[in-house]
């Protein structure tokens, strides 16, 4: 349980916050894909990626820890049987990336994980792992699922819908087919993958939404240095801005643009955000992010090819929206139904119980801000993000705010707490 206080002083000062969770994974994944050893600096030391760390190891993967540098031993695409069940844990990206690299591996293993992971959706990757070669035991769309992979062979797909968690998969088990694998989404998610498997030497060409990679090639392993996580970053970009007189600058965050969309709609709803220090870490782009508050955000409207790139941003933004002048109107989202929590009820449900006026919708929620937020005791449901989302509403709803479940936190960011109050100490 974490207790958060209202009226609260500005936040002030520097930090620097957790690697990104989405890089940490990769680099976990493709070094155990590669050939030779992968040194990885700014991992995310959370328990998403540890889930990844565990699983690869029981596949045989040697990963040893040294101060602060996590190095994977490659198996060149040629892992072990497992002795049991493959644990995901809570990590949707762990469990879905992870069915791509066991669709190439001749053996039979089920992968599972925790109450909530299992009711996630995992039909988006069985179908196209079925459709290059790979088996699954009957017909479950959900975790626990059992997988027989072997040789697999290149297609091209068109993805329904926007995920890097499915375009991920499709290009592990497309590393690991015979011929070319093209795979094409509708608007263009995280491209992570992409940019680390050219990294470490693959095929593979991007024109638009429209990836090419030629299987059969040999990764080779190298040092990856992680960013900080904007999806971690977010959630004090959002305090900052909503409370008067904040000045806070986030060091080496990871500014990708196609995860940087928070960034683009706090600026539009009238923050002063600035990019400093630009650099690229690897091919990754970088910057030190420095957020100056309570410039009077007003309401926007978010859809289209803006949701995948702040997807998981949108618990940040929607306590942003409720503090904002007007209606801010979030569309073409229902994915957030498949996350963690279904999101959109569990935002619109934990907001409301301070006051705030949200409309839950299909796709989305209609949020009219300016609400006075009141203190009330609220809960995480399980959502690390909304545990977050919900301790920054608390720093602007009068009186005392309650999160219980709020450990779930230590999913992608522990030390959120300290680093927030760190923040308001100065
Ligand atoms: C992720 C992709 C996104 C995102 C998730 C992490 C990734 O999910 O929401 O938190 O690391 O590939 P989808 O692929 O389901 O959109």
């Amino acid at each position: 349980m974490i207790i958060i206080t209202s009226p609260q002083e500005k936040l002030a000062g520097e930090l620097t916050i957790p690697g990104d969770k989405s890089i940490t994974h990769r680099a976990i994944m493709l070094g155990a894909l590669a050939r030779g050893i992968t040194e990885i600096r700014g991992y995310l030391d959370a328990a998403d990626c540890w889930s990844t760390v565990e699983c690869l190891r029981a596949l045989g993967v040697r990963i040893t820890l040294k101060g602060r540098r996590l190095f994977i031993e490659g198996r060149n695409k040629k892992f072990m049987k497992p002795p049991g069940e493959l644990d995901a844990g809570n990590s949707g990206t762990t469990a879905r990336m992870l069915l791509g690299i066991l669709a190439g591996q001749d053996f039979q293993v089920t992968l599972s994980g925790d109450l909530s992971l299992q009711k996630r959706p995992m039909d988006r990757v069985i179908e196209p792992l079925q459709l290059m070669g790979a088996h699954f035991e009957g017909e479950s769309d959900t975790l626990p699922v059992t997988i027989r992979g072997g040789l697999l062979k290149g297609v091209t797909y068109e993805c329904p819908l926007a995920s890097a968690q499915v375009k991920s998969a499709v290009l592990l088990a497309g590393l690991q087919a015979d011929g070319t694998t093209v795979f094409e989404e509708p608007e263009r998610s995280r491209n992570h993958t992409e940019l680390m498997l050219s990294r470490f030497g693959a095929r593979i060409e991007v024109e638009g939404n429209r990836i090419t990679l030629q299987g059969g090639n040999t990764l080779r392993g190298g040092q990856v240095w992680v960013p900080g996580d904007i999806s971690a970053a977010a959630f004090l970009m959002v305090a900052a801005a909503i409370i008067p007189g904040s000045e806070v600058l986030i060091k080496n965050v990871g500014v990708n643009p196609t995860r940087s969309g928070a960034i683009d709609l706090l600026t539009k709803m009238g923050a002063t955000i600035e990019l400093r220090e630009e650099k690229m870490w690897g091919k990754e782009p970088v910057a030190d992010v420095m957020i100056n508050g309570g410039s009077g955000l007003k309401g926007v409207n978010i859809g289209g090819e803006m949701i995948p790139r702040l997807i998981d941003e949108i618990p940040a933004l929607a306590v942003a929206a409720a503090v904002a002048e007007g209606e801010t109107v979030i569309s073409d989202a229902s994915e957030l139904k498949v996350k963690e929590s279904d999101r959109i009820a569990a935002l619109a449900g934990q907001l409301r119980k301070l006051g705030a006026q949200i409309e839950e919708t299909e796709e989305g929620m209609i949020i009219q801000g300016g609400a006075d937020l009141k203190g009330a005791a609220l809960d995480s449901c399980g959502d690390h993000r909304l545990a977050m989302a919900l301790a920054v509403a608390g720093l602007v709803a009068e009186g005392e705010t309650s999160v219980s479940g709020a450990e779930v936190i230590n999913i992608s960011f522990p030390g959120f707490m300290q680093s927030l109050r760190s923040l308001l100490d100065k």
